[in-house]
């Protein structure tokens, strides 16, 4: 196989950044424009984009990918390591945008999907518009026929990754999923797809230690962030969440045999309008799976449907699990500083599992109202304490 970076096309600019007297480090610039791309938004640029993606892969100094201002047309994309570039960052000031017809992207599980990729960060003041809405009108009709819809970004099975600043507009499917990375830093992105939309959740995180996503805005149809199993070391900060269905671990138990969700900070989180805020969610079905050092701290509630809640008897239309009890064991949550309004009278819910109750849950400084009045709160299988000032009073 020729390695993509061996034929190096003559408007390649190597640019040498003096890091200290005695190390020089060499990042090499590949503009998309250069491998083909046009930035007109009618012309087909995935090949162009791949083009500059194999360049800079191939190169043996860190590489900078530009892509400028402008729209490129993009069909679905996979970015693939091992690199021998030890570092790539994609710098993206133009808009990407998915072709109209949703089939196109539709039948890929992903627009842009880097797998197995180490070192790599998109940054830039750009946007991807996934053009979702004619999927989403083709879902709302109830059509069997409509695919599920691509995810917008998606990365699996890597690691030091970076996402900063950058919009994601109108997913087909979910917006950011992080699949079996580690060490991922997502900061300042704008998530934006109507209320209604189906399946478009904003960050998805599963099988994956240490990822951190600070001051992200997700306005979005579904989950604001979802957990999935093998989450671990996760930590959320000013993260602002509205409309959608709020911050959800889970749903677990999914599969009888799963990894656990541990460690996970959210700190300084506002829900506006939306479905749930904190949320631990887990099918009533058998499984290995577990939630245990959850810290829930600083958050704001606006007009809420279910601030707290932890549901483990998850079973739409009773289908997949009638009669089941889950088996996720869930330990060590804390709440502290949460304050705001519920849409609904029960703004703490606590509805564990009746073989596996929930176990050292900490309620702290707790105001929650309900039309300006004491809204409740409900416990079943539940065993843990309030301190300080807790509104509704706890059941606990
Ligand atoms: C928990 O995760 C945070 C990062 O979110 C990390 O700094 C901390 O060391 C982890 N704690 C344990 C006990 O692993
Ligand atoms: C709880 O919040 C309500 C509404 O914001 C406020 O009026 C009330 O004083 C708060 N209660 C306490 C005890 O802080």
């Amino acid at each position: 196989m020729k390695l993509p970076g061996c034929n190096l096309p003559g408007i390649m600019v190597v640019v040498f950044v003096m890091l200290s007297i005695n190390s020089t480090s060499a990042v090499t610039k590949f503009n998309v424009l250069n491998f083909g791309a046009k930035p007109n938004g009618r012309t087909y640029s995935t090949d162009g984009f791949l083009k500059a993606w194999n360049a800079a892969c191939g190169s043996a100094d860190s590489s900078f990918i530009y892509v400028p201002k402008g729209r490129y047309l993009v069909g679905s994309l996979q970015f693939k390591g091992k690199c021998r570039s030890p570092g790539i960052i994609i710098r993206i000031d133009g808009t990407i945008v998915a072709p109209l017809d949703y089939g196109v992207l539709g039948k890929s599980r992903n627009w842009f999907s880097f797998e197995g990729v180490t070192g790599v960060s998109i940054i830039g003041a750009g946007a991807f518009d996934a053009k979702g809405p004619s999927l989403w009108a083709c879902k709302a009709s109830n059509s069997n026929s409509c695919p599920s819809g691509a995810t917008t970004l998606s990365f699996t099975n890597s690691n030091n990754i970076r996402i900063n600043g950058l919009m994601s507009l109108n997913s087909q499917m979910f917006h950011i999923v992080i699949n079996g990375c580690k060490n991922v830093h997502i900061q300042g992105v704008k998530i934006i797809a109507a209320g209604d939309s189906p399946n478009t959740d904003g960050i998805h995180v599963q099988l994956s230690t240490d990822v951190e996503i600070l001051k992200t805005s997700i306005k979005t149809g579904d989950d604001c962030i979802s957990i999935g199993p093998g989450t671990k070391n996760l930590w959320v900060e000013q993260v602002t969440c509205g409309p959608g269905h709020g911050i959800s671990i889970g749903s677990l138990a999914k599969d009888l045999k799963e990894d656990g969700v541990q460690n996970v900070t959210m700190k300084r989180t506002t829900f506006s309008n939306t479905q749930n805020g904190l949320r631990i969610k887990s099918w009533a079905r058998p499984s290995t799976g577990f939630v245990e050092g959850v810290r829930f701290t600083d958050s704001v509630m606006r007009n809420v449907q279910n601030p707290i809640v932890i549901d483990q008897n998850y079973c739409p239309r009773n289908e997949n699990c009638p009669g089941q009890v889950s088996g996720v064991k869930i330990k060590d949550i804390i709440y502290t500083d949460i304050r705001g309004t519920s849409s609904t009278p029960v703004a703490i819910k606590f509805d564990c599992s009746t073989k596996n109750p929930c176990t050292g849950i900490k309620l702290q400084n707790v105001n929650l109202t309900y039309l300006k009045k004491a809204a409740q709160s409900f416990c079943s299988n539940v065993v843990g304490k309030a301190v300080d000032l807790v509104r509704p009073d706890s059941c606990l």
